[in-house]
């Protein structure tokens, strides 16, 4: 099958790496160009990847009229301006996570992808595990009945991403809440089929980073500047009356080495635990309690499969895989934890 659609990537420096396997194996797609505003960085991976089109500015990429999809990579800040320009050339966009670090922004990426009739997708590579894709599948034939409420964290151990595009609000617009609150969150509200959010209590904290000789298992000592939280917690109430509870840390006295990333899902049928693919029912009329596993996962790098359902929708005509409108109600709910942290009030969600 001819490859027939050219990728740009822009940011090529970290997490892009794990998505040129997905642009390299897709039937569809090919990578032709690569953008960084750091030279040495474009140089050395485009040099690994035999990536003859280099731009150090990424309006520049954005301007090339053989490019058809733009993947976006750089750190948060970045991600609707560049996602909103590219939609206005008529390009198709895969961005990063989170889509933008607030639902103001978000709103406007969905309008320009609106006005450009072009596909818009967040690179949520969680839901391409094959774990998280069977225990959906099951999800979806009803084996939980209604979710009437689910837990969900992702909670690490002295383990924050010490770089500027993560720690200072000015690139990331917010901390470990927008950084991995956005991945455990966005995977729950997909298992829960994405029922409305209508309020939030949350509380954010900054105090273990603060504390002399704080440091990260990936990076030492923390830098003084960090300026964003380090731990969010809140209370989710969905329109169809469930409730949600989140939880997330960089940098917490919690028992793991690394990272501790779990979903609890409740519903009037059954209940179910994720990763280890669990679900648990009661049967009244045999007072019997069954717990049973999934043990059949499809394989496949998520990164990688992210981009090539991408390629394949674009090619195909479907839609997004996963949809802006989704990426909204995620940035909506974190957007009130942090109002409601600075309010130490409920807040309701209007968006
Ligand atoms: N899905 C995941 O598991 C995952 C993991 C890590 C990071 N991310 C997301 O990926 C994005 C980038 O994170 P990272 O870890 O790769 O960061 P990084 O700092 O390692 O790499 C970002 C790259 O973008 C370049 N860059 C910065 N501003 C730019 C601009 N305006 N135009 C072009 N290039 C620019 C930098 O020079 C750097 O090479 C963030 O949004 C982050 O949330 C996702």
């Amino acid at each position: 099958m001819a490859k027939t659609l050219r990728v740009g990537v822009i940011g090529v420096g970290g997490i892009a790496s794990t998505h040129f396997p997905g642009w390299k194996d897709s039937p569809h797609a090919e990578m032709i160009a690569f953008a960084d505003v750091d030279e040495r960085v474009l140089n050395r991976v485009a040099d690994a990847h035999g990536i003859e089109l280099r731009y150090t500015d990424p309006y520049d990429l954005i301007a090339n009229k053989d490019i058809d999809i733009v993947d976006i990579c750089t750190p948060n800040m970045y991600h609707a301006p560049l996602a909103i320009a590219a939609l206005n050339a008529g390009k198709h966009v895969i961005c990063e996570k989170p889509l933008a670090p607030t639902p103001q922004e978000i709103k406007k990426m969905i309008a320009a992808r609106d006005k450009s009739g072009k596909l818009l997708m967040t690179a949520q590579h969680f839901r391409f595990s094959g774990l998280a894709q069977a225990l959906k599948a099951e999800v979806d034939k009803g084996i939980l009945g209604d979710i009437y409420h689910a837990r969900c964290w992702m909670l690490r151990r002295a383990a924050a991403p010490v770089r500027p595009g993560f720690i200072l609000k000015k690139h990331s617009g917010g901390g470990a809440c927008i950084d991995i609150g956005v991945h455990i969150l966005d995977l729950t509200l997909w298992m829960m089929g994405h029922p409305k959010p209508v309020t939030v209590s949350g509380v954010t904290q900054a105090k273990l980073h603060k504390l002399p000789g704080a440091f990260s298992i990936w990076g030492g000592l923390i830098p003084p500047e960090m300026d964003v939280e380090e731990f969010a917690a809140a209370f989710v109430r969905f329109e169809n009356g469930a409730t949600l509870i989140l939880e997330v840390s960089w940098l917490l006295h919690h028992k793991t080495t690394g990272e501790d990333m779990q979903m609890w899902l409740y519903g009037d049928k059954g209940g179910a635990h994720w990763p280890s693919n669990e679900i648990f029912t009661t049967h009244n009329a045999t007072q019997q309690q069954l717990n049973t596993q999934l043990v059949r996962a499809e394989g496949g790098e998520p990164h990688a499969k992210e981009c090539m359902a991408f390629a394949e929708a674009v090619a195909t005509g479907k839609p997004s895989p996963v949809p802006a409108e989704q990426s909204l109600d995620v940035m909506a709910i974190l957007d009130g934890v942090y109002r409601s942290a600075v309010s130490g009030r409920e807040v309701r969600l209007k968006y």
